[in-house]
């Protein structure tokens, strides 16, 4: 059955949801599943915004024809190259052979690797930065936006909607659930922490190309977000840009202390949340803790992109670091994780040798600022450890304020 939503007069919603994938990318756990958006734009010419992945399918090729009504389809705009977006395109050529395909130069090379199906070049239109592709009344340019999330990564604005089409950008994990826009949602309550996770995980690493993107978007005038994932965005804009200002920028967008901890038989756990309490009887009320072994690591990463003081508590392991921690330090260095401040506990019943590594791991980084004292366990916290722990906590709740 169509399942398709009007957001202009011309432009329609035409993506469906998955809610059965168990790991995006075959990495991130989405028990809220995922939603693939794609768009028409119904004008003098229709262009078809990107297809979806090849679990809806179905539902995608039968929302476009629903909204095509008969009509031919002119253009496929392929804004990014990634299967969950483009696994649809060779059933769509098939369907509409005389479709063109616009993209750019690395869109196409790309197209070659995924499919095997010629595409005769004059149904190819290679666009370029600021070129134009007139449909009638819209007139579509496309910005191209490496590594947001792919090197062929490009947004589409259509001045007369004042829409940007804008990939991966602005898109978040969770299914559409019949409400397709973001000011028909909680957003901020029900969405945010997926939207957080899915941005820090999956576009982290490149901020400085997100950056890039946002200083060019902030010269066009933008009433509607269209992202291929989530919700479509056309109030509240200011908010959203400022989450992704912060997140490309690695700025906290709260005061406040994540305590991440590794523990094989709950003295450090006891640590952790002994920290805590501390940390709340000195004012602190900004406070999470988990533990890195039952916490799903783009969770963890998540956080450490909210936070803007963390706290790193570890047993140690083969004379080095628990493996789940030493994960963890791992995908923050690959996801570009900088300007935190990090306190840092070990553990160690005969030799200890976490902290070194901890310390040795976020030197690898940029900016982390260290809080000193570190703490030394000795099997489980001892009270002549006390006023090691106090001024521990005091600096914590320092950095945090
Ligand atoms: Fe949603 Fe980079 O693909």
């Amino acid at each position: 059955m169509k399942n398709i939503r009007k957001v202009t007069e011309d432009i329609v919603w035409i993506g469906a949801s998955d809610r059965r994938l168990a790991l995006f990318e075959n990495a991130f756990p989405i028990p809220r599943g995922v939603s693939y958006n794609s768009y028409l734009i119904n004008d003098d010419k229709t262009a078809l915004m990107d297809t979806t992945d090849a679990s809806v399918s179905e539902q995608f090729l039968e929302n476009l024809k629903a909204a095509l009504s008969g009509r031919k389809l002119d253009y496929l705009v392929i804004n990014h190259m990634e299967p969950d977006h483009c696994a649809t395109v060779g059933e769509t050529l098939l369907r509409y052979p005389s479709v063109e395909v616009v993209g750019n130069a690395k869109t196409f090379q790309m197209l070659e690797q995924f499919f095997d199906a010629e595409l005769p070049e004059n149904r190819r239109v290679v666009v370029k930065e600021g070129d134009q592709l007139s449909l009638g009344k819209h007139n579509l340019t496309f910005v191209m936006a490496p590594m947001v999330h792919w090197p062929e990564a490009m947004f589409s604005y259509d001045a007369t909607d004042k829409a940007l089409f804008s990939a991966d950008a602005f898109g978040t994990f969770g299914a559409l659930n019949g409400n397709i826009f973001a000011d028909e949602v909680e957003f901020e309550r029900d969405w945010l922490p997926d939207a957080r996770r899915y941005y820090t995980n999956i576009v982290g690493k490149y901020g400085n190309n997100v950056q890039a993107v946002l200083k060019k978007a902030a010269g066009i005038e933008i009433s509607l977000i269209l992202p291929l994932h989530g919700p479509v965005w056309r109030k509240d804009l200011a908010w959203l840009l400022d989450k992704y200002q912060k997140w490309s920028t690695y700025e906290a967008e709260e005061k406040g202390v994540a305590i991440l901890y590794s523990s094989m038989y709950g003295h450090t756990a006891s640590f952790a949340d002994a920290m805590a309490g501390a940390l709340a009887e000195k004012g602190i009320r900004n406070i999470a803790v988990y533990d890195v072994s039952t916490t799903d690591i783009s969770v963890l990463i998540a956080e450490i992109f909210r936070f803007n003081t963390i706290v790193l508590a570890s047993v140690s392991y083969n004379a080095g670091i628990h493996p789940k921690m030493e994960a963890l330090l791992s995908d923050m260095k690959a996801l570009a994780v900088q300007n935190k401040k990090v306190a840092v506990a070990e553990n160690g019943t005969w030799a200890p040798s976490a902290q070194k590594c901890i310390r040795a791991a976020l030197e690898g980084m940029k900016n982390m600022e260290i809080i000193e004292p570190a703490i030394t366990i000795r099997s489980s916290f001892k009270e002549n450890q006390a006023s090691d722990f106090d001024a521990l906590c005091a600096a914590v709740a320092d950095a945090a304020k």
